[in-house]
């Protein structure tokens, strides 16, 4: 019988139970927590090739029919159903190099710089009504990386709470209930709608104004298209970010050394950031992926039709490609570590995720020299489900 690895120990420690797969072999067949039979992928090299194999899909008509298919006996693949269908995310070539070109123009490196003081802004705007105790992810984490998206599609001030709101219920819901993320989703879409008609009215320098230009324009996005893709970086731009920061923090917490060592030179930073990512990333597990034609995965071979997990925070600790992986070290510089992906669909707001860590640990540290838990480390909680790896709070105290 095929059982989920995606259980109790999962959600206390995940390295540990990758750590077991690692051992056991390259791929382990198993399910998700609701009952649908998929293939795990632990080794970093293993899961490069996977995210790069042409003959594995991530369309998503494709992924929902195959979804279907591997459903266990009493499993639920309604899950699969809940996500917007027509973005970069859940597409393959040309479909997805088309949507991602439109994208991308806003996430290059000058035009995220150019960013930066807003970001700064708006971190001291949250930051500043903060202390002597807070939850670092709920009062500040969970809304930074919100509004700098919301600044960045064009999504007024006013209904940056809402939004916030929606993005939450959407992660949230993905670990319990499938109807809730389709509520959350299709309220998101409805919103995005009339702000893509209100752009289209008043256009403004922003990312969704440029989207309806080039819808109106060259037809090159289509209205759904427009308004997912809309969604997407809504989402997608939100969760993560949020447990960089959550992640990165808690490690330093864990780790007085390494803190003392960042706070002494805080031109560390930048590649502390990476090892963050490494060491305790975001994003647990890629998106649903799946095979096409029968491959070949670290010796082991997989039919067609079946779906693909890559596990991102599995590689990341590989010792085959990084010596004494579970060692937490902010001088490492972990080169091409997976935690934003690999291949085509390599983490768009790559750039955009790098300057808000960036400005939060920078304002965290700088702001508050005493900055430590308001409960022993060992004690935090992480939240459920197979994506994300974050916690679910985050409380500190800002002196001794
Ligand atoms: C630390 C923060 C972040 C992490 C760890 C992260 C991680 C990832 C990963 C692993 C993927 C690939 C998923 C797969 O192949 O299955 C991805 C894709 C993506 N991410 Fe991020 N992400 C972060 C922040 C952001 C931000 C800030 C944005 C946008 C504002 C963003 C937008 C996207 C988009 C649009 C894709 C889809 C790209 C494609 O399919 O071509 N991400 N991200």
């Amino acid at each position: 019988m095929i059982t989920s690895v995606f259980d109790q120990d999962y959600l206390r420690d995940p390295h540990q139970v990758y750590a077991r797969l690692r051992g056991q072999g390259p791929v382990a067949p198993t399910a998700t927590s609701r009952g649908v039979k998929i293939w795990l992928i632990t080794r970093y090299e293993d899961v490069k090739a996977a995210m790069t194999d042409p003959r594995i899909s991530k369309a998503f008509a494709g992924n929902l029919q195959v979804f279907k298919a591997n459903e266990l006996e009493g499993g639920d693949s309604s899950g699969a159903a809940a996500v917007v269908p027509d973005t970069m995310l859940f597409s393959d070539p040309p479909d997805h190099t088309r949507l991602r070109r439109i994208a991308v123009k806003a996430f290059t490196a000058g035009r995220i710089r150019a960013l930066r003081p807003r970001i700064e802004q708006i971190s001291a705007r949250l930051l500043d009504p903060l202390g002597p105790e807070f939850d670092l992810l709920k009062d500040y984490a969970i809304a930074l990386p919100a509004m700098v998206i919301g600044e960045l599609l064009g999504v007024p001030e006013a209904d940056w709470p809402r939004m916030i709101h929606l993005s939450n219920t959407t992660i949230e819901g993905s670990a319990h209930d499938p109807q809730q993320v389709v509520a959350a989703a299709e309220e998101t879409l409805a919103y995005l709608t009339d702000l893509c008609a209100a752009k289209r009215a008043a256009p403004a320098d922003d990312l969704i104004s440029a989207m309806v230009r080039i819808h109106d324009e060259d037809g090159r996005i289509d209205d759904v298209e427009l308004v997912s893709t809309a969604w997407l970086l809504l989402v997608a731009g939100h969760e993560t970010t949020v447990h960089l920061i959550g992640n990165g923090m808690r490690a330093l917490f864990a780790h007085p050394g390494q803190m003392a060592r960042l706070r002494a030179e805080p031109a560390l930073l930048p590649g502390a950031i990476e090892e963050f990512l490494r060491y305790d990333g975001p994003v647990s597990t890629g998106t649903y992926r799946y095979t096409t034609a029968p491959v070949t995965i670290g010796g082991v071979d997989i039919p067609a039709g079946q779906l693909i997990i890559v596990g991102l925070l599995s590689a990341n600790r590989d010792a085959g490609r990084y010596d004494d992986a579970d060692r937490f070290d902010i001088t490492r510089n972990p080169a091409q570590h997976l935690a934003f992906g690999h291949g085509i669909h390599y983490c768009l707001g790559a750039p955009l995720a790098r300057v808000e860590g960036e400005v939060a640990f920078g304002q965290l540290l700088g702001r508050f020299p005493l900055l430590q838990p308001a409960v022993p480390v060992d004690r935090l909680t992480w939240r459920e489900g197979m994506l994300m790896h974050g916690l679910t709070a985050l409380p500190v105290r800002t002196h001794a």
